[in-house]
């Protein structure tokens, strides 16, 4: 299984991101997985010009960026795993550029697929099995990502490919900030770790490992009072 993540974090392998995503990763590979990491904030990465321009002309985007070896890289993966940090309650904007900027991937006619009008793949030698979606964020509750899931749910449809696991981590400063040795983390770090096995193993990542990684740390009470702390 070839495996791309697009890695959305501006601090890139130092942030909670990265730190959520490496016994992901290692899972995966331990499984057999061929594991590539794109990290998005280190790449040249422009804004889409809504021109339509790549699908008028078929030559791909008119804008001279690091796009192009983005999408050959995504066009070469059985599954995408979108990791990023939750900003606002959605995709950091250079990562969001980024899904913009894979309209080249699909092509302007419509079909109707499941009742919906929806674009076919502009590669029919693309066989996607599927997506994740690997977040973490600032806040408490693991309800917080509920609008990015609702998004990676529709873009999943819009690729006509599922969504094969849901790796949330809130509170994720507390997370990091935990040492690995702590039976909290070190459960949520085994649950990060199987659910890159299961994703290889058995095609999708099961409901209960992603609740295991979505798991509390700590009260919510004592949670406020460290985070604020941290800001004096
Ligand atoms: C601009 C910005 C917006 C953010 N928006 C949210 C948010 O809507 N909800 C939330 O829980 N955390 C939010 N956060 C917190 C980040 O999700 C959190 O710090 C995350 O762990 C950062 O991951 P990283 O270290 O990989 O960059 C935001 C942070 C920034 C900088």
């Amino acid at each position: 299984m070839r495996v791309t993540i697009l890695q959305g974090s501006p601090h890139q392998e130092k942030g909670n991101t990265a730190q959520a995503l490496q016994p992901f990763v290692e899972g995966m590979e331990a499984a057999g997985a061929e594991v590539s990491t794109l990290l998005l904030a280190d790449r040249h990465i422009e804004p889409c010009h809504g021109c339509f321009a790549c699908w008028k002309t078929g030559q791909g985007c008119v804008i001279d960026d690091d796009m192009p070896a983005i999408l050959d890289q995504m066009c070469g993966s059985d599954v995408l795993v979108l990791a990023a940090p939750l900003y606002v309650d959605h995709l950091p904007g250079h990562m969001k550029n980024a899904i913009d900027r894979s309209i080249p991937l699909i092509l302007p006619e419509i079909q109707v697929v499941d009742d919906h009008c929806r674009h076919p793949q502009a590669d029919a030698n693309w066989h996607l099995r599927g997506v994740v979606l690997l977040s973490v964020c600032g806040f408490y509750e693991c309800e917080n990502f509920a609008p990015l899931v609702t998004w990676a749910e529709a873009y999943c449809r819009n690729l006509q490919a599922p969504l094969l696991g849901r790796l949330l981590r809130p509170h994720a400063h507390a997370f990091s900030a935990l040492p690995r040795l702590v039976p909290a983390k070190a459960s949520v770090l085994r649950a990060l770790e199987q659910a890159g096995q299961e994703l290889v193993a058995e095609g999708r990542i099961r409901p209960e490992t992603e609740d295991s990684v979505s798991a509390d740390l700590l009260s919510r009470d004592a949670f406020i009072a460290a985070a604020n702390r941290s800001w004096k």
